[in-house]
């Protein structure tokens, strides 16, 4: 495999001093880049996740625009939930749309665990392709969507702020949620190990909806089938938990023996640091609606976040995902920021 020339990511996961914050941002490849807009008025969304060349250019756009440390391979969480047998369209401007989600004993007979050589080797295609592309510049990140977030869409069949219909799904029929869980995790861990398999050098696991649980809750619908993706991943490469909103439990996922943990906007670095502990590396936590203030505040701003880290065990990340209205420039700043940061 061709050799890395930009290993902070890596060596700042791994524990290592590096020269500087290593940087990127969540769903950095995305709607605010007019390159991955012209692709879209040509092609469906599920069409660029499964041609491996179209891909490949969409994943490659940030790291040559922007200039992060990091590529991250253009997919979607939901092509998991695909794999398992259940429809998955996405609306546009409105979103995710799964029209027979799951909510009985009935319904889990119509999904699997899959073989996911046979349903998913496109991703597998489409990170031989990449690295082959990046040709060692940056890493690139693999990612999955955590068993909770996925029961989320699975049960609730869209979006929504509170997820009630996968939560009542949850506390009603403890049993079955568990068993699609299981079968979830089964499948990612499975998913997880073919992308790195195919040359992905990290991978991130989304929970973007694990705040919307209780510590007890998260720790039961959630937590304990990260842990056993983390279990199967980490000795092959560093790991990453994105849970968005779980705070509470900074100190239970560090324990996972995760390498690295985001967090979002609402917890100060330095509390985040008390509950995680001192060995795992954070990642964050830019407002990503603050991407839209004037360059000199984000400038501002960021130098305020990377002081507040400490410069160590840190990679600089938004607390979520970069807004569609972001201009180019300014994420560019972001990450321009970053990299000129002394320390
Ligand atoms: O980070 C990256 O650049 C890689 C690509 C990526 C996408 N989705 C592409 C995408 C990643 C890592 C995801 C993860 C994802 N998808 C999550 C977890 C992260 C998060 O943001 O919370 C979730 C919850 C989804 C589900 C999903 N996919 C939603 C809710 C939507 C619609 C809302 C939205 O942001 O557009 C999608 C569609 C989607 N996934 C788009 C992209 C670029 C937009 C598609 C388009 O309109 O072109």
């Amino acid at each position: 495999m061709n050799e890395l020339k930009n290993t902070l990511l890596l060596d700042t996961l791994n524990g290592l001093t590096t020269e500087r914050t290593p940087v990127w941002m969540m769903r950095q490849a995305g709607r605010y880049l007019p390159e991955y807009m012209r692709l879209r008025e040509k092609y469906g969304f599920f069409e660029r996740c499964q041609t491996p060349e179209l891909a490949a250019e969409i994943t490659l756009q940030p790291v040559d625009i922007v200039g992060v440390d990091a590529a991250i391979l253009f997919s979607d969480i939901l092509v998991v939930p695909q794999a398992m047998g259940l429809e998955v369209q996405l609306i546009e401007s409105k979103g995710p749309l799964l029209p027979e989600p799951v909510k009985t004993i009935a319904d889990m007979q119509r999904i699997r665990v899959p073989d996911v050589d046979e349903t998913l080797h496109y991703v597998f295609d489409a990170i031989k392709l990449i690295k082959q592309q990046l040709n060692g510049r940056v890493p690139l990140i693999g990612f999955a969507g955590a068993p909770w977030t996925l029961l989320c869409y699975m049960v609730q069949g869209k979006g929504s702020k509170t997820f009630d219909e996968a939560k009542i799904f949850c506390y009603t029929q403890p049993a079955l949620a568990h068993q699609l869980l299981q079968m979830i995790t089964d499948t990612t861990i499975a998913y997880l190990k073919g992308q790195v398999k195919a040359g992905a050098d990290v991978v991130q696991i989304f929970d973007s909806w694990g705040g919307l649980l209780s510590k007890g809750d998260f720790e039961t619908f959630s937590l304990q089938y990260i842990r056993q993706i983390v279990a199967a991943l980490k000795e092959e490469v560093p790991t990453i938990i994105f849970a968005k909103g779980a705070w509470h439990s900074l100190e239970s996922m560090a324990a996972t023996g995760a390498h690295g943990l985001g967090i979002d906007w609402c917890i100060e670095p330095q509390m985040a640091r008390r509950f995680a502990g001192n060995k795992v590396t954070l990642q964050g936590n830019f407002d990503p609606a603050k991407l839209l203030s004037p360059i000199p505040t984000i400038q501002q701003e960021v130098k305020q976040m990377l002081k507040a880290f400490g410069g160590r065990q840190h990679i600089a990340n938004l607390g979520h995902g970069i807004l569609p209205n972001v201009p180019v420039d300014h994420a560019r700043a972001f990450v321009d920021t970053v990299k000129e940061f002394g320390g």
